[in-house]
């Protein structure tokens, strides 16, 4: 839910300021009217949306412009508004975006929309940008920032996607003011964001703790025996947690793990500490593996990660749009036989390339929103890619994989249907999926830890393991990041079926959403990354120094995963490394 924050001296300003007037001081970027004159664009607009303008009563405004959405679009900016702007802007501008929302149909209640400051075409770079999410009654967003690069006003535009599925929404008193550079950010009201379940006291919580002492933990029996054989009382043993079984991993890029570079090994090193999983960010992609050299370059760098002892994933077999593979491919859009072919050898070649090298890969991406392939090919194409996987590198756990799942609070309902019926799809084609994966980027609409773990149950009744495979909290508050990555991973961790979160990198040099980095450019940490820390190696670590009884035994409930034992009262080395897994584990001591 937004929380409206409206300091002292604002809450004057805002009560004599209608929203679609300019902020006193400042230029007004947009004509008046700007929200009931947008233009409806996007790729599906003509097809599946229809706006038109309606009387308000009881507001700062008396016209909204309506939009609904009829049917589902592929992306959010398949239907968007946009205005167009009267000025340019400057870097170092201080800018307030407002509008006004409301929900008037979806299927829970709630909407979602973005708003957007941004270049028409090119990079589409953004200097303002944020969810708004609302219900039946009229919500206010504030959105204030510097810019931080030119725009002309040629080149720019306010677009406000409404793809999220089929809902119906209003907009009203659209306004973008320019401050001017002189202007404090900092005074300028701001909606805030938040999730339901942060609070302290918040009830799932101890749920979750209740959950992984029971479904994270073992049994640790560790004896200790002398020269002769016979259990030592008193002894001093240590126990510690090395490596958890559960996948903590992180996207890594192969330029970081060959480089020679200080801030390489900076990067090499800040991963072993961290993780104990990674899967390549682009480096296994189609198009990346069509390189010459690469193949040798991401053999290097498994060599280097599993002598670390880490479990890499394999990320991606099959994305199924033109987008994301080879250029060569897309004449083979007119020719069926051809592309289902060169698909399936790549599938083939590509496993077994790397066969028994990841110990899982992700063999079919994005299913509801990449459809190219499957439209020409047809859906039972996607169990043989299974098949295919499956015979070229029988050890690898095969997965799917798609976003949206567990992001955006639920509300994206079609898109967690469609998932949902191409896993029962895959099975009932007798497909070897062995795994459902949630990539988790998260925006502003963080999901309520309740749902999270309602959608994990849902999923849940597959019966298979499940995965995180993507995590990213791309907002722009810190602490509110570092908050919902604590909770987020907590319930991940907390349900008995998911077996890792993996994070989508963690060096904003390295990141394709920079802010979403547990580590900023100088290596310095963000809350989020101490907030990781302390949960994983801190919380949910097991380091123990204990005595034995008279039996010469102790007993740890620890953390699953590999152990170090090791005597502490004798000057000679007593150590043993244990797994300790599901049920438990027995070790001995001994000279
Ligand atoms: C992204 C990479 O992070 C970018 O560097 C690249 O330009 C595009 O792909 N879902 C996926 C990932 O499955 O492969 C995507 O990775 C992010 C969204």
């Amino acid at each position: 839910m937004t929380i409206l924050r409206i300091t002292g001296l604002l809450l004057l300003l805002c009560v004599s300021m209608t929203n679609a007037q300019t902020m006193p001081g400042g230029r007004a970027l947009l004509k008046p009217d700007a929200a009931t004159t947008m233009q409806l664009v996007g790729d599906s607009a003509e097809q599946s949306a229809t706006s038109r303008v309606v009387d308000v009563a009881g507001q700062p405004f008396n016209k909204a412009l309506q939009v609904e959405i009829l049917t589902p679009v592929p992306k959010p900016w398949s239907v968007l508004l946009i205005a167009p702007l009267l000025e340019p802007v400057r870097k170092g501008d201080v800018l307030l975006l407002s509008l006004y929302a409301r929900t008037a149909k979806s299927m829970t209640g709630e909407s979602l929309v973005s708003v957007h400051l941004e270049r028409n075409g090119g990079d589409w770079a953004k200097l303002l940008e944020a969810p708004v999410a609302t219900r039946g009654d009229w919500t206010r967003i504030d959105l204030p920032g510097v810019a931080a690069f030119d725009l002309s006003n040629d080149d720019a535009q306010v677009a406000i996607h409404l793809g999220f599925g089929q809902q119906t929404v209003e907009i009203a008193g659209l306004s973008l003011t320019n401050l001017g550079p002189n202007a404090d950010v900092n005074a300028l009201p701001r909606t805030r964001y938040t999730y339901a379940g942060r609070e302290p006291d918040a009830p799932w919580r101890a749920n979750a703790d209740a959950r992984i002492e029971q479904h994270r933990k073992s049994d640790l029996t560790i004896r200790t025996l002398d020269a002769d054989g016979k259990p030592v009382a008193g002894a001093k043993v240590r126990a510690r947690l090395m490596r958890h079984a559960f996948a903590f991993g992180t996207a890594v890029n192969v330029d970081e793990i060959l480089g020679s570079e200080p801030q390489n090994a900076q990067y090499r090193q800040t991963l072993c500490e961290l993780f104990n999983t990674a899967v390549f960010e682009n480096e296994t992609k189609w198009p990346t593996l069509d390189k010459p050299d690469e193949t040798q370059r991401v053999m290097r760098a498994l060599d280097w990660l599993d002598g670390r002892g880490f479990r890499t994933r394999g990320h991606v077999l099959v994305w199924p749009n033109f987008e994301w593979n080879p250029d060569w491919l897309r004449p083979l859009a007119a020719e069926p036989e051809k592309l289902r072919d060169a698909v399936r050898n790549h599938v083939t070649r590509t496993a077994g390339l790397f066969r028994g090298r990841f110990y899982e890969w992700d063999v079919l991406n994005e299913p509801y929103t990449n459809q190219e392939f499957t439209q020409i090919l047809g859906n039972p194409e996607r169990a043989q890619w299974f098949k295919l996987a499956r015979a070229a590198d029988p050890n690898a756990l095969l997965d799917i994989n798609d976003f949206a799942i567990l992001e955006g609070n639920a509300l994206d309902r079609e898109h967690i249907d469609y998932y949902e019926a191409t896993i029962r799809e895959l099975i009932d084609q007798g497909a070897p999926l062995d795994g459902i994966g949630f990539q988790g980027h998260f925006g502003y609409l963080l999901t309520n830890p309740d749902v999270v773990l309602a959608t994990l149950d849902r999923f849940g009744r597959f019966g298979k393991p499940m995965k995180i495979t993507e995590l990213d909290i791309n907002i722009d508050d810190p602490q509110l990041q570092a908050d919902y990555l604590r909770d987020f991973i907590t319930v991940c961790f907390s349900h008995p079926q998911v077996t890792g979160v993996t994070q989508w990198g963690f060096w904003a040099r390295r990141h394709w959403r920079p802010r979403a980095a547990l580590f900023d450019e100088a290596f310095k940490p963000r809350p989020a990354a101490i907030a990781f820390k302390d949960l994983v190696h801190r919380k949910w670590t097991t380091d123990v120094t204990l005595t034995t009884d008279a039996e010469g035994v102790v007993k740890v409930r620890g953390f699953k995963g590999d152990y170090e034992i090791t005597r502490l009262d004798v000057p000679s080395t007593q150590r043993e490394i244990v797994v300790l897994g599901d049920r438990g584990a027995d070790v001995t001591l001994r000279p």
